[in-house]
């Protein structure tokens, strides 16, 4: 893996840039993980002292305290090419910025439809040669534009020299689904359709689409989250242990357990839109985009069939929250009357990450049991997290591909919900601050778990 000595970062003054990049390149500067230039591109009227106090607006907008020694550091390596993608002049200028970098990340923080322009302008200055490409989501809007698009950027970079960003592989308490996993005994041996009787992922959001109205209209929750974080984080969840440490071994096991899920049936998915969605700004009259999705997912293979897995995830609803809820058969005979609950393992990941056990223990004084926590808050005993976007950045320096999405695993994602995006079916409607339509709510038998809220 080549590690670049110069980021040149496409879209520099855009709103991924402002509330996420900026800040956290500063992050990595200040932690001494980063010490390169990043030749910022865009098409703006800023001059390099207005991106330089952009950057520091951003990061206070960001983080409780900004260290002046630390953010004139990342300041001094930031550079600013303005221009056109479209025009040869600013792809010279960026040959000219990176003087004699043996090696370059191109981070593209702008829309899809720049994406082939972009990687043509740079092969055209001999700038794909030693280098990488990073690409931004969404990676296409189903699978035959993935498809093109992956087509039109392999005439410049090839796969090995290609990364695609989903952002919630670089969050930590993602990432702790597979220690949890692979770093203990304790839970790979009933990890299967033996013991587990249902998974159950839930992305909660208790803002509306606010200002993403055009951006949101033409996607809705499964091409914006279910094709990407959600089968990711499903993908962690299912797949086998790789046979070897290498990031290929990895991303092969991610790769064969998503070829195992079945696409998705009609009968598989509610899709909901919360009402007043068609009054926000950029949606279609009319629109029939979904604000809100469940799934029931089947894997095909020895260690899932017959496993349900469950995916919802919806805007304006009662609460932010991201959890995944294994549900454990339950035992064939109880101790007292009555039949025993199963026990259920969480995986919290937002806004607090850790797990819980739910455990039986007896009721004192009664012969019966109820369900006790057995938890750990993974900030209180490990401290803070790192923010996804620091690992994502690294990554896109280092090169190391494990956080990034490999087109093969996109394909997949995309044949899951193809036939969902082909033939939707009319969104049901829902009151904001709710759990979505009604009809979702009895698509689990015996109901979605409540997610835990907090620790304390
Ligand atoms: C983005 C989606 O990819 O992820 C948003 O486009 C969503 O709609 C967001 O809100 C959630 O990410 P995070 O990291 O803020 O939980």
């Amino acid at each position: 893996m080549e590690r670049a000595d110069a980021m040149v970062l496409f879209g520099i003054t855009g709103n991924l840039a402002y509330k996420m990049l900026l800040p956290a390149l500063y992050q990595l500067t200040a932690d001494g993980v980063l010490d390169q230039p990043i030749v910022g591109v865009a098409k703006t009227d800023l001059d390099l002292a207005g991106l330089r106090s952009r950057a520091r607006e951003a990061c206070k907008a960001k983080h409780d305290k900004v260290d002046d020694a630390a953010f004139e550091k990342f300041a001094g390596n930031l550079r600013l090419v303005a221009g056109d993608y479209t025009d040869g002049a600013t792809f010279d200028a960026i040959r000219g910025e990176v003087g004699d970098a043996g090696f370059l990340t191109h981070y593209l923080a702008v829309p899809p439809s720049l994406f082939a322009t972009v990687a043509a302008g740079l092969a055209k200055v001999g700038l794909n040669k030693n280098a990488r490409m990073v690409v931004e989501k969404p990676f296409g809007n189903d699978l035959e534009s993935a498809r093109a698009l992956n087509a039109e950027l392999l005439k410049f970079f090839d796969e090995d020299h290609l990364r695609r960003v989903d952002h919630f592989l670089g969050k930590e308490p993602i990432e702790d689904l597979l220690m949890f996993r692979f770093e203990n005994m304790l839970l790979e041996p009933i990890w299967n359709r033996h013991y587990v009787d249902n998974v159950q992922i839930t992305m909660a959001e208790d803002f509306d689409v606010a200002d993403r109205g055009s951006f949101y209209d033409a996607n809705g929750t499964i091409r914006d989250v279910v094709q990407n974080h959600l089968l990711q984080i499903l993908a962690l969840l299912a797949m086998d242990t790789p046979p070897s440490t290498d990031a290929r071994a990895f991303i092969d096991e991610k790769w064969r357990v998503l070829r195992a899920v079945e696409a998705v049936a009609p009968g598989d998915v509610v899709r909901g839109q919360y009402d007043g969605y068609l009054a926000t700004e950029g949606v279609r009259e009319g629109s029939t985009t979904e604000t809100y999705a469940a799934l029931r997912l089947r894997i095909n293979n020895w260690r899932w069939a017959d496993v349900p897995f469950y995916i919802r995830s919806g805007k304006a609803l009662g609460t932010t929250d991201l959890e995944v809820v294994a549900q454990l058969r339950t035992p064939p005979i109880g101790f007292f009357d009555g039949a025993p609950e199963p026990n259920l393992i969480r995986f919290r990941i937002q806004p607090d990450a850790g797990v819980t056990f739910d455990l039986l223990a007896k009721v004192p004084g009664r012969d019966s049991t109820r369900r006790v926590p057995l938890s750990v808050d993974f900030t209180k005993v490990l401290g803070p997290m790192e923010a996804a976007y620091q690992r994502i950045l690294t990554d896109a320096m280092t090169g190391d591909p494990r956080r990034f999405v490999r087109f093969d695993l996109a394909e997949e994602s995309w044949r899951i919900i193809q036939s969902v995006l082909d033939l939707p079916s009319q969104p049901l409607p829902y009151a904001k601050g709710t759990w979505g339509p009604d009809e979702a709510t009895t698509f689990v038998p015996g109901g979605w778990h409540e997610i835990s809220t907090t620790f304390d």
